[in-house]
């Protein structure tokens, strides 16, 4: 299985056009492209990462393919996501996306954390629409990737009445990536 054109694929009918998307790491670009031809020039796609080199990456991506003005590249740590995200958009949120891990072809030593993957799924769960979807994927085969995996999986687990959990992996390979799909039940908002 290809995993992230998986999770593209998945999360695909989840995003309507207009509608509000977020890439918590955007890395190359891929995935913000792919969100912004989701929700199309009326919609908005936050892009966030903790890295310049993969913000300048995403804009140019964008740009090339007709959506900067749609995806707002933003460089900050995805544990910070609510000082970005507008007010009009919090509650929101059709899809967001998780490609965890670091960038491919670049300094491996930045590479998201457990810590601040679960401080960027809390703060993404509370402005997530009604019925909206979140992908994670997640890579056990680097060095802090098995803890992040296993507190991921935990967080998700503590949510397990809230949301419909897909757990994706490739039982041959003992290393599989895991994809994650949580899709909200529209009637678990709390507050
Ligand atoms: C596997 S790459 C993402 C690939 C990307 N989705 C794409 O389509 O190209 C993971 C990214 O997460 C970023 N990252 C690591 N820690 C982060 C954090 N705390 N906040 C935001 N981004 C982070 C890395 O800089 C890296 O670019």
């Amino acid at each position: 299985m290809h995993f992230t054109m998986e999770a593209q694929k998945r999360c695909r009918a989840s995003i309507p056009d207009a509608s509000i998307a977020i890439d918590m790491t955007a890395g190359n670009g891929f995935d913000s492209l792919f969100l912004a031809q989701c929700v199309g020039s009326q919609g908005t796609v936050y892009a966030l990462d903790l890295q310049a080199e993969a913000v300048a990456k995403t804009a140019l991506r964008v740009a090339e393919a007709g959506y900067a003005s749609v995806v707002r590249c933003i460089h900050a740590d995805h544990a910070d996501l609510a000082n970005h995200v507008s007010l009009e958009h919090r509650g929101n949120i059709s899809c967001a996306m998780f490609n965890l891990g670091y960038l491919p072809f670049s300094d491996k030593s930045v590479v998201t954390q457990a810590s601040t993957t679960l401080r960027a799924l809390d703060a993404l769960e509370a402005i997530l629409a009604p019925a909206g979807l979140i992908s994670i994927l997640s890579y056990v085969g680097h060095p802090t990737g098995l803890q992040e995996s296993q507190a991921v999986e935990g967080w998700i687990a503590r949510r397990a009445s809230r949301y419909n959990i897909e757990r994706l992996v490739d039982e041959s390979n003992l290393a599989s990536p895991i994809l994650w799909l949580m899709r909200r039940h529209s009637e678990a908002i709390e507050n």
